[in-house]
């Protein structure tokens, strides 16, 4: 909580997007997958159906597949047929909302061992003793690991912190030896206009999206943020590469939480999101310096999008 505490009375307030996936927020991140302003998963699920055949010549088989956050499951248990995976590590913050979706996944996987790991890894990610001995218990220590870490997720993390986990990533991979790597898609630098409209659509499911973090922080904090007060903004960043999302004061306010207050004068934003876009070799580049091999790059025929396979 001393994050969050710690956040609302910066200068500038800000408090992490990981904040968003509540079971709520999960479900609206899934509606905004689904809007036609939102490109980014259309796209990257059309790159994955066209480069199937070239993924599967490349990731080895009965591998420890591992899905950095997994939400719904339903990226990675597309990729099954694909890349044969021996067993499954979910991982996300959003724990109800996993355990469901591994749930559903298991009956329709039976066969695949399956495990679920609730963390917050946007800190610091490694596998934990529960999962490690999941691995050893179904003598699969060895494997290859392969994370799949898909629609642009990373994107939420400055480079300097993207550099940071991917080198995390890049030792979980490399712990059971080589043929693993990470399979990630990476949102591309392109057209304000086409970027800003997925970050702000027409519905304005989005912004439900965005204004639903202050319900969140009602329940776990015991704020008192009135959502209708509240704007939602977004808009690109032209020289840091980043969309950002913010939640706009519309009156001046008070809001209250246990041990502390803060006035927002009308206009007064929350700093809610940065989603960053990259040049595809400025990706590989950052790859490259986590410790990986960057074999192959996948793009649509819009350069819209990429997917990078890099090996450990
Ligand atoms: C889940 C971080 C990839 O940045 O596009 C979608 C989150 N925020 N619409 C993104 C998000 C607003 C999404 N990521």
């Amino acid at each position: 909580m001393g994050e969050l505490n710690d956040g609302l009375l910066r200068p500038r307030a800000a408090i992490s997007p990981k904040y968003f996936y509540d079971n709520q927020g999960s479900r609206l991140f899934d509606a905004i997958t689904a809007l036609d302003e939102y490109y980014p998963t259309r796209t990257e699920a059309a790159i994955f159906e066209s480069a199937a055949a070239e993924i599967a010549g490349l990731v080895p088989a009965k591998t420890i597949l591992i899905d950095l956050g997994a939400g719904n499951c339903a990226k990675a248990e597309r990729l099954f047929p694909i890349l044969n995976p021996a067993a499954y590590l979910a991982v996300d913050i959003s724990s109800e909302f996993l355990f469901e979706a591994l749930q559903g996944l298991g009956q329709r996987h039976p066969e695949l061992p399956r495990q679920a790991l609730a963390v917050d890894f946007s800190a610091h990610f490694e596998l934990d003793d529960e999962s490690t001995a999941w691995l050893s218990h179904l003598g699969l220590d060895d494997r290859p690991r392969v994370v799949f870490y898909p629609g642009s997720s990373i994107g939420n993390f400055a480079p300097d912190e993207a550099l940071g986990l991917l080198q995390q990533v890049q030792a979980v991979c490399a712990a059971s030896g080589t043929g693993g790597g990470i399979l990630i898609g990476v949102d591309r630098v392109k057209s304000r206009s086409v970027l800003e409209s997925a970050y702000d659509d027409a519905l304005g499911v989005t912004a439900a999206f965005n204004r639903n973090l202050l319900r969140h922080l009602n329940r776990i904090l015991g704020a008192d943020f009135v959502l209708d007060r509240w704007k939602h903004l977004a808009f690109y960043c032209d020289h840091k590469s980043r969309i950002e999302m913010h939640l706009e004061s519309l009156c001046e306010q008070t809001v209250r939480w246990p041990g502390a207050e803060r006035l927002f004068r009308s206009g007064e934003r929350i700093h809610t999101e940065n989603s960053y876009k990259w040049q595809p070799q400025n990706f590989a580049a950052l790859l490259t310096r986590a410790g990986f091999t960057p074999t192959q790059h996948w793009t649509d025929a819009d350069e819209w999008f990429s997917v990078f396979w890099a090996t450990v």
